[in-house]
């Protein structure tokens, strides 16, 4: 396994970010930061939750265009960006079978990344699976490099950061791909304000569970003593943006103590603290930022309904 990110670095990056969020106003807290074992489990089971359109959206257009994809790109690497539950990787590997030498997982935390390559690796022989731990938003550069290279980056996550970032993130990518070299981008569309915040606010609360989750890790890691309970899960669409945001209010007037950053953090009651924003897109607009990265859009599918998008994109 390669290590870009050591825990140590993590660690850093948490408190930094933690620091920085708090002391803005909004406060703000960055959504990488849900995916402890316990996140990542509530992830997956959003991602069953009738409510959650995307997941199973995407996978119905993998299912439909793995074959072209792989027709299309005829790559010998597939890099990963945030290797996720594996389901979706698995029918791109499948795909990819007569072609393929080499699988890079990408995630920031080796925990799971290892044990999930080791599955894929007893799964199909003769494929190495490198896995790589680094932050996809900082490593981009230290990717293995070769011809033919497909970088999955699937699920909507892209539209986690907000669009500056997301153009230098396209242009990073881009910096680093040669003539052959493809990216398979998962993007969630603009739809009915109502279904996407169902979406996001699921009459279960497993929803907010995940949100709340990221002050679990905050207790634990940076020696805090948020109250989980004493803040609400909330979802809203913005209009302008075309994000839905997930914020945490407070429930009530209350001070929060971060033992690691030896900071008091005072929160008004019905305040809100933004905790992730998913950005959805429409067709031109991908096209148009793909091309200010340098990017082409080569293939653009949808689901029947329309939902959900997986465009191919080339260097320009
Ligand atoms: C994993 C980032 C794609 O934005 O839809 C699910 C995370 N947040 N429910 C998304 C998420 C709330 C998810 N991504």
């Amino acid at each position: 396994m390669d290590l870009f990110l050591t825990p140590d670095d993590l660690a850093k990056s948490l408190r930094l970010d933690v620091a920085e969020g708090l002391a803005g106003t909004p406060k703000t807290l960055p959504p990488k930061w849900f995916y402890d074992e316990r996140g990542s489990a509530l992830f997956e089971d959003i991602t069953r939750l009738e409510e959650y359109y995307p997941t199973r959206r995407e996978r119905e257009i993998l299912t439909a265009r793995a074959a072209e994809i792989a027709d299309l790109t005829g790559a010998t690497t597939l890099v990963e960006l945030g290797a996720g539950s594996g389901e979706k990787t698995r029918l791109l590997l499948a795909a990819l079978a007569g072609t393929l030498e080499e699988y890079v997982p990408v995630d920031v935390s080796g925990d799971f990344l290892e044990e999930a390559a080791a599955a894929i690796a007893a799964d199909h022989p003769g494929l190495t699976v490198r896995p790589v731990v680094a932050d996809y938003e900082k490593h981009l550069n230290l990717l293995p490099t070769g011809s033919r290279r497909l970088v999955a980056f699937l699920g909507g996550t892209i539209g986690n950061m907000p669009p500056a970032a997301r153009i230098g993130f396209l242009g990073g990518l881009r910096a680093t791909m040669g003539p052959d070299d493809a990216l398979l981008l998962g993007c969630d569309l603009v739809k009915d304000p109502e279904r996407i915040v169902r979406a996001y606010d699921d009459a279960q609360g497993v929803t907010a569970e995940f949100n709340k989750n990221v002050l679990r890790v905050i207790n634990r890691e940076l020696d805090a003593d948020f109250e989980p309970d004493a803040f609400e899960h909330r979802a809203l669409w913005n209009a302008s943006d075309e994000w839905i945001e997930m914020r945490l209010r407070s429930l009530r007037d209350q001070t929060v103590r971060i033992g690691a950053l030896d900071l008091t953090c005072e929160f008004a009651k019905d305040e809100e603290m933004r905790t992730e924003i998913s950005a959805k897109f429409r067709r031109e607009r991908l096209a148009t930022e793909l091309g200010t990265a340098g990017l082409r859009m080569a293939e653009f599918w949808t689901d029947e309904a329309g939902d959900f998008s997986l465009c191919l994109a080339r260097p320009a």
